[in-house]
Order: structure tokens, then sequence, then C-alpha cells
């Protein structure tokens, strides 16, 4: 037996349950002041006041013991959204953004995704990892514990299956634990632009089939998108997913409002994605099925767009509201769940208890997850992060700063400001 005892904490605050929530109960947060966490070999075993404790445990005179220095307990953050593996940089894209250009513009003159489609198809595996370990060492920083990572940039069978590879060696070598997507239509790639069609057969006939039975990826994405992938395109790539058992998520509605959302509906999908130019009609169709709204305000921020995802809206219409970071290196170059929190609580209008469902509980059900991780309740994983913060209002009211302390990762610290830890 192994204990980890988290004390001296001014607030633990989490939903619970292990399902998303939605509506009015999206925001309902259960808040201890002065509370505890016990950790037994990787997973909760206690959460409440010292005296209900000592009372359940006793003094628990030989368990490892965390200061939390009067911070505030979380559950571990959950980032629902990256696209980890890739090789090279788009500074000078964003330069010519920030004068003016479109993100549409310049990936309609060959730049945008496939410029990374490029340098992601000469590196090899081992230098994927190398790129994708500082990234996650940044992403444990900032409090995520569980992050999705898709592949995209390979666009052939031997590319994508590369990049996946680099997540599964990327799991195994440090504490963010990855669940991968495949992503094979994230774009059509140079070799196959006379014929868009043969492209789609190939990832329907050959990607999809041989990545699932290789047992690379959960999760199949597409990007449903004006210019790129149609509804009808996309339906018929999920459903190749889906008959070699990946589960459907897709990028929808982010520039253009392509039926997206409705897509993401008709087929039970994990989590429809962006959703910055949603419709009416694919908010209520969200609404009437069990599809997570997984947003990305990095991307309207990074993009400088003027439009936000209608989160408040689909709040209202009882849709579960999820946060990711869409971490790229196109439109949202960024490993910080705590800056998505942030620009969630600022230009989303959620309240900061709505945002830290989104990036937990919310976001873990959208994986899949929400019975091992998402909340601190008893039985689920010891997935905690402590930030140096007297409550969680100030997860966003202190704004502009990574407040994370230390992270717990199944009952170790694997990271403190400043040093990251290794456990046995
Ligand atoms: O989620 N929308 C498509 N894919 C990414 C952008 C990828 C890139 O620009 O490299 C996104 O925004
Ligand atoms: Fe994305």
């Amino acid at each position: 037996m192994r204990d980890l005892l988290i004390e001296n904490l001014a607030e633990i605050a989490t939903p619970t349950g292990r399902a998303s929530r939605r509506g009015r109960a999206q925001g309902e947060v259960r808040r201890w002041r002065d509370g505890e966490i016990l950790c037994r070999d990787g997973r909760i075993a206690f959460v409440g006041t010292r005296a209900e404790r000592l009372e359940a445990f006793g003094e628990l005179a030989v368990a490892e013991r965390l200061d939390g220095h009067r911070g505030t307990a979380l559950p571990g953050f959950v980032d629902g959204h990256t696209h980890l593996p890739w090789t090279g940089s788009r500074e000078v894209e964003f330069a010519q953004r920030l004068a003016g250009r479109t993100y549409e513009e310049i990936a309609a003159a060959g730049g945008g995704i496939l410029s990374t489609v490029r340098s992601t198809r000469a590196a090899s595996r081992e230098q994927l990892v190398d790129a994708m370990l500082p990234r996650l060492a940044r992403m444990l920083a900032c409090g995520t514990t569980t992050a999705e990572a898709k592949s995209g940039y390979g666009l052939a069978l031997a590319d994508e299956q590369r990049q996946l590879e680099a997540i599964r060696d990327a799991d195994r070598l440090q504490p963010v634990e990855l669940v991968a997507t495949l992503l094979a239509a994230h774009e059509v790639p140079p070799e196959h632009r006379a014929a868009r069609s043969r492209y789609l057969d190939l990832v329907c006939a050959e990607i999809v089939p041989a990545i699932a039975a290789r047992g690379l990826a959960r999760f199949c994405d597409v990007f449903c998108e004006q210019g790129v992938f149609s509804a009808a395109e996309s339906r018929r790539v999920l459903e190749a997913g889906l008959t070699a058992g990946l589960l459907p998520r897709l990028h929808a509605d982010e520039f253009a409002d392509s039926g997206g959302a409705e897509l993401a509906a008709d087929l039970g999908a994990c989590s429809a994605d962006h959703l910055m130019a949603v419709s009416e009609r694919g908010i209520e169709a969200l609404a009437a099925s069990s599809v997570t709204a997984l947003l990305l305000p990095g991307t309207s921020f990074f993009l400088r767009k003027k439009s936000f995802a209608p989160a408040r809206r689909l709040i209202a219409a009882a849709v579960p509201v999820a946060l990711a970071t869409d971490c790229n290196p196109g439109s949202s170059n960024t490993e910080s769940l705590v800056t998505v929190v942030q620009l969630a609580v600022f230009e989303l209008a959620l309240t900061v208890e709505e945002a830290l469902t989104a990036v937990t509980l919310n976001a873990a059900a959208c994986l899949g997850l929400a019975e091992e991780i998402g909340t601190l309740e008893p039985g689920k994983r010891a997935d905690v992060v402590v930030i140096d913060e007297p409550n969680l209002l100030h997860l966003a009211y202190h704004y502009g700063v990574n407040p994370v302390r230390s992270v717990i990762k199944g009952g170790h610290e694997v990271y403190r400001a400043g040093n990251v830890l290794h456990s046995d």
C-alpha cells in the first residue's frame, strides 16, 4: 500500500460524477475549504476535511505527505484536442497573418497544413518524439495530465503511422497520458490534388483499416470544412473509421458552417470540435444528441478572428462543453490549458466553474475516460493539480500567469514548479 496525503490546502474544487455535465450542472462544482486528499495505490481514497480524514483513516503516520502551501487542488487537466507530433515551425506565416493575410489565403497558396506536412514527412519517428517531449513537458507544467494527440501531418499511410507510433512512444516516456487519433483526412496531400476522390478512397479503404488493425488509434477525426472535406466526404471517412472500430470525432464548422455539427450529431460522434461558425440548426442537432462541443478559443485568439464559438448558447441548449488547446504550429501554438481556461472565461463568457468542468470532467468524458479521471472522487485515478492560489476563481482572476505548483499523476508527484520529478 502506498499513500500520498495532500494537505495544507486552502481549497479543493472539482466537478463530480462519471459522465459529462451540461446546462446549469456544468457550473456546479464541489468545493471544500481546508481539505485534504488521500491518494492510495494511485487512486483517490479520500477527499474532504482533515477532521473527516482523521476519523476515517487515522493519523496516517507513514503516509508520504505533500504540502499544498495553502494552494488549491483541482483534478488533473485533460486536453481533448492536440496535433502534437509535428516538426518545423510556421512563424513566418504567423508574421504574414499579423500583416493581414488570412489563414485560408495562406493555406490556398500551399502554406498552412501542407507546409507542416512537408517538414513532418521528412522527420524520423525519433525526431517526432524529440519534438513532442518538450511540448509534453510544457503541458504537464500547465497542469495537463491526459491529452488526446492526432496525426494529420503525414497524409499517407507510412507517414500517418509514424506520427501515431511517435505518440505511442512519447506516451511511454513521460507522465502525460496520451490518447491517439487518426486524422488522415486533415487535408488532401499534393500528390492527390488532381484527383481528390482517390485520396478519400485511400483513406477509407487503406489507411483507416491499417491503422485500426495495428491498434495505433482509438479515434478517427476529419477536417470537415469548406474547401477541405465536405460533410458528405467527412461522413465517408468517419463511417470507415466506425467500421474499423475507431470512434468518430471531427473538426466541425471552424471557419464556415459546413454541416459539421449536424454530421457529428447524426453519427453520435464523441465530440464536435471548434464550432466557431456553427449554425442554429447545428446547435439544435447537438442538443438532441450526446455529442460534446469541444471548444478551442486559443484558435480564435491566435488567428485573430473576431468570432468565438457560441459557448453560452451551447450551454443554454444543454450541450456539454469541453475546452482544449488545439496545440498545433498553424492555428494555436500553445500547450497551456490554463491559458485556454482564461480565454474561455474572458472571450467565451464561461464562468470559472464551467471552464473547470470543461477542462476536466467534460474533456475526460469526450475521450471516453470519465469513469477513470476528470474529478477528485474516491475510486478515480489520483491525477491532481495544485495551483498556488487561494481558491478556484483565481485560476482566471489572476490571468496571464501559470499558477501550477504541483502535478500528481497516479498518486505520484511528477512535476513541481521549476523541477521535473521522476517517479519509480
Ligand atoms: O485545428 N483545422 C485544422 N487543423 C488545425 C490547424 C492545423 C494547422 O494549421 O497546422 C486546427 O485548427
Ligand atoms: Fe485541430
